[in-house]
């Protein structure tokens, strides 16, 4: 079922299984490596709808689409149906050709949720509808929308949040299975997640509205996990994916194999290259690589390690040598460690595991004025 491709308005999506819109990561290189290895659809990072009249090197690189790129999402937070419109407008008059847009409502981050964006537009759902509803009206591609069960757990609305929105035209439905006062190492809610696609669908009525699970995706294990437990139609990947591309071909391929070290080095190195052609070779684009690389050597052994010597890379030729040096001292047909719990058993950790709130996310691209 998640391999097979769904319409969002006249947009085809080959899979039900996406790429999440991470900040600082979900960028052009980075997305190019995840559709190579079967994403179905990919986002930009997150844009701040109030922010879209400024612009500055970082906008100039978050707003950019990859010539290889066969179709592209864009998301954007504001806190007003106003806000919004404007800023989706804006976008869309950029030479950036996006085919579909998702609106974010379940960004944590003090800093957005203080402006009365992401999380914070869950607490109101009439709200949530009318942001919809005006940025649908503004711009004329599909419109989707990501958000989590509540603002908090004491007062989750998503039944009612899903209905305005379904109610409102939302074409796709993405549900993240926590609140916003949740960390990471919060179970996913699945219950609650079903609860907010059957309101969903009971708003619906003949309309065909796609409904995601977001939360946990780590392997093909939790993907069918979210699938049985929600009655979702795609899902959509996050930290799962973070120096672990090959979670889209083991999902839609329905294997559990982790790539060999050659394997593993192969596609690394394609993502180095790609990384090199966007960012040029210097100094920003190693450091902007440094996160990637502590991601992709997890899984190995002496990856601990590692992680000092590549924390201090300072330029692409430097990160091309310790990849290489690195592989070399393994056997080449030696495979990844897949099972979390059995790497943290070597004594070796997994730094995505550890992440929360603002450390994981690129806040500094929310610059509004
Ligand atoms: C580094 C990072 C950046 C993120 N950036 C965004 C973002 O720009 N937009 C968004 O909707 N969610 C963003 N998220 C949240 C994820 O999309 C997802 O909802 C959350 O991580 C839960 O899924 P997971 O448990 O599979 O990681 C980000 C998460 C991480 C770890």
């Amino acid at each position: 079922m998640l391999n097979t491709a769904f319409q969002l308005g006249n947009l085809k999506v080959p899979n039900g299984v996406l790429l999440a819109p991470l900040a600082g990561v979900s960028d052009v290189p980075f997305r190019r490596v995840c559709q190579e290895l079967g994403a179905g659809l990919t986002y930009i990072e997150m844009l701040s709808a109030a922010g879209m009249p400024h612009n500055n090197r970082k906008a100039g690189e978050l707003i950019a689409r990859g010539a290889a790129e066969p179709i592209l999402g864009a998301q954007m937070t504001g806190a007003k149906p106003e806000i919004m419109a404007l800023g989706a407008k804006i976008l869309m008059e950029k030479d950036l050709v996006v085919d579909t847009l998702d609106i974010n409502m379940g960004c944590p981050v003090k800093k957005i949720v203080g402006r009365g964006c992401g999380s914070a537009i869950v607490k109101d759902p009439k709200l949530a509808g009318e942001i919809l509803q005006a940025t649908r009206e503004a711009i004329d591609i599909p419109v989707t929308t990501k958000i989590r069960l509540g603002f908090t757990k004491m007062n989750q609305t998503v039944e009612e949040v899903c209905a305005e929105l379904v109610s409102a035209g939302t074409e796709m439905l993405v549900i993240h299975g926590r609140t916003r006062d949740c960390g990471y190492s919060d179970p996913v809610q699945y219950d609650r997640i079903k609860d907010g696609f059957e309101a969903a669908r009971s708003a619906a009525g003949e309309r065909k509205v796609h409904m995601i699970g977001n939360g946990n995706v780590f392997d093909l294990k939790t993907a069918r996990e979210m699938v049985d437990k929600t009655g979702c139609d795609g899902i959509m990947i996050s930290r799962g994916c973070l120096g672990n591309p090959w979670i889209f071909d083991q999902i839609l391929n329905d294997h559990e194999l982790q790539p060999t070290v050659n394997e593993w080095l192969e596609v690394v190195l394609r993502h180095t290259e790609y990384h090199r052609e966007f960012y040029t070779e210097g100094h920003y684009a190693a450091i902007r690589f440094r996160k990637h690389l502590l991601w992709y050597v997890s899984g190995f052994p002496g990856s601990r390690a590692l992680r000092n010597e590549i924390s201090q890379v300072n330029s692409m030729a430097e990160v091309r040598e310790r990849l290489l040096r690195y592989a070399e001292s393994l056997p080449g047909e030696l495979r990844r460690y897949g099972d979390p719990h059995e790497f943290a058993k070597t004594g070796e950790y997994d730094p995505k595991n550890e992440m929360d709130r603002d450390h994981d996310r690129g806040v500094e691209h929310y610059e509004e004025s």
